[in-house]
């Protein structure tokens, strides 16, 4: 049996489990293919939920797509094939998938021939797998996290021999190299520098849907920010589930993230930002790369979940609040005027109030300048799905609420310390909200608003902040 027939139906947490010492493997995806004019006179429409990995990955597929002669269809109605790339992270988050299908299901009866696809992170999942499979017979298309490559055999078998193709792996993944990219942004540009996540942090479903930590090479990064300049990309964000460990699965040489930041900072890129970070993972090194500045951007996501002891080591997050705090101290000390912000979770089992009390009192002493928050969503197979829960939804709700209007008041703060000053602002476009208003983002990652020509986009201009308001700040080009 081969490896796509012993693996290619149903996904396994307890395979997906398993992580093996020794190399990764690492693929060239195969640009010369022989099935390149299997998209001709076709078109595809995707859809991405999901996290920034997910877009990344939209990005290759959107490629890929394009390299076998498929274009991007002007909408959903037109197209001969919609794919969705999903997201497993929360219940809502597969929910609307779910809802998507019945609603994408229509076409079909106009359009017999279109193909309805999933990808991303629900294939990963056995009982969302389950599911799908079984409720919903018309998707034609399932493929997962690591086999994006294999999107042209995949399309063949669909397309070409009108075979329902199921092919999902639960293993800890390779790298794959080389594969074609449409990026969404003219500007700003994702980086992968890492897969997978080895953290198994107790709620989440991520080390079971995108396999083991691995780090892309050096080289291969910095090749590919290389090109990226070359084509008149001004900032990159380095992704990668926790980016503070990248390299510790090198076994042949010793290169931590904050020599890839400081060879970063040698490059002409005049912008460079990193997501996620893991508080248990941040280093002096890190610290002290960071605090080089440059092009190293003063913002950093450095998600807390919670300020509460007794949860956090429930949650397998392997620091404290005491230790996390020190780590706030250091970045504000090494990085002044440094901006962070955070990802909370509210409702996990056995959060009783004086712990959710601890993480509206740590947010407090954090001074976090913006957050994601969350109410805490069960998922099958996940540790902290077998424990239990006292605390009603309702309650669950009102935390929530009580946790966002302080966050809001953090994001206001983070906008009044910029009034009169002035900031470097990458402009991105017409501001959704007015169309005579510019906006992009400051160094710090606020969003700006200001009066400007169109000629301005995609440039680096001066700005004085004249008024802060909670979700933006407004000026006047100097
Ligand atoms: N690797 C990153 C982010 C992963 S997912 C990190 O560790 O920070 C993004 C956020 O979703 C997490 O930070 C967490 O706050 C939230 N999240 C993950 N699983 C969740 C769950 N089961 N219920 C609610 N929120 C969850
Ligand atoms: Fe999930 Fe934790 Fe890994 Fe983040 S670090 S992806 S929350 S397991
Ligand atoms: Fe969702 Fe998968 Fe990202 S579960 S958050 S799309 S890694």
């Amino acid at each position: 049996m081969t490896l796509y027939e012993e693996y290619y139906k149903t996904p396994s947490f307890k395979r997906a489990r398993k992580r093996k010492q020794g190399q990764t493997p690492i693929i060239d995806f195969d640009r010369h293919t022989t099935l390149k004019n299997i998209g001709k006179g076709r078109t595809y429409h995707l859809a991405t939920y999901g996290c920034q990995g997910n877009e990344a990955d939209s990005e290759a597929i959107k490629g890929i797509f394009e390299s076998l002669g498929f274009k991007e269809a002007a909408g959903e109605e037109t197209a001969d094939v919609i794919l969705l790339n999903t997201c497993v992270i929360r219940a809502n988050a597969e929910n609307r998938v779910f809802g998507e299908l019945g609603r994408l299901k229509q076409y079909k009866r106009h359009n017999p021939d279109l193909l309805l696809g999933i990808c991303g992170c629900m294939p990963q999942d056995e009982s969302v797998m389950d599911r799908l499979l079984k409720d919903y017979p018309y998707v034609d298309i399932v493929f997962g996290t690591h086999n994006i490559h294999r999107l042209p055999e995949i399309l063949e078998n669909a397309v070409l021999n009108k075979e329902r193709v199921v092919e999902v792996l639960s293993d800890e993944g390779s790298i794959v190299e080389a594969m074609p990219k449409k990026r969404a942004h003219p500007t700003k540009a994702w980086v992968n520098i890492m897969f997978g996540c080895d953290e198994f942090c107790t709620y989440c479903v991520v080390p079971y849907t995108r396999g083991k930590e691995r780090s892309r090479s050096p080289e291969a990064i910095l090749e590919e920010v290389d090109a990226l300049v070359e084509e008149g990309y001004k900032e990159i964000t380095l992704l990668g589930q926790n980016v503070n460990a990248y390299g510790r699965d090198f076994s042949a040489r010793d290169y931590t993230f904050a020599d890839l930041l400081n060879a970063l900072n040698e490059k002409p890129i005049a912008r460079v930002r990193f997501t996620t970070s893991h508080p248990n993972d941040f280093d002096d090194a890190a610290i002290a790369a960071l605090a080089k500045g440059g092009n190293m951007m003063p913002h950093i996501h450095l998600p807390v979940q919670s300020g509460s002891n007794k949860i956090l080591k429930k949650m397998n997050r392997k620091y404290t609040r005491e230790s996390f705090l020190t780590l706030i101290g250091k970045l504000k000390e090494a990085i002044p005027g440094v901006s962070i912000t955070t990802d909370l979770i509210v409702g996990f089992p056995g959060e009783e109030q004086e712990d959710f009390e601890e993480t509206l009192s740590l947010v407090k002493e954090s001074e976090f300048e913006g957050a994601f928050t969350f109410i805490y969503s069960p998922r099958k197979g996940t540790p902290s799905a077998k424990y239990p829960d006292h605390t009603p939804m309702d309650a669950k709700k009102e935390r929530l609420q009580t946790l966002m209007e302080l966050v809001n008041e953090g994001y206001k703060k983070g906008h009044e310390r910029f009034v009169g000053e002035v900031v470097s602002v990458l402009v991105d476009g017409k501001s959704k909200q007015d169309s005579n208003m510019l906006a992009g983002y400051s160094p710090h990652n606020k969003l700006v608003h200001f009066e400007g020509d169109a000629s301005l986009v995609g440039r680096i201009v001066d700005v004085r902040i004249v008024e802060a308001k909670t979700w933006f700040m407004k000026g006047e080009r100097l």
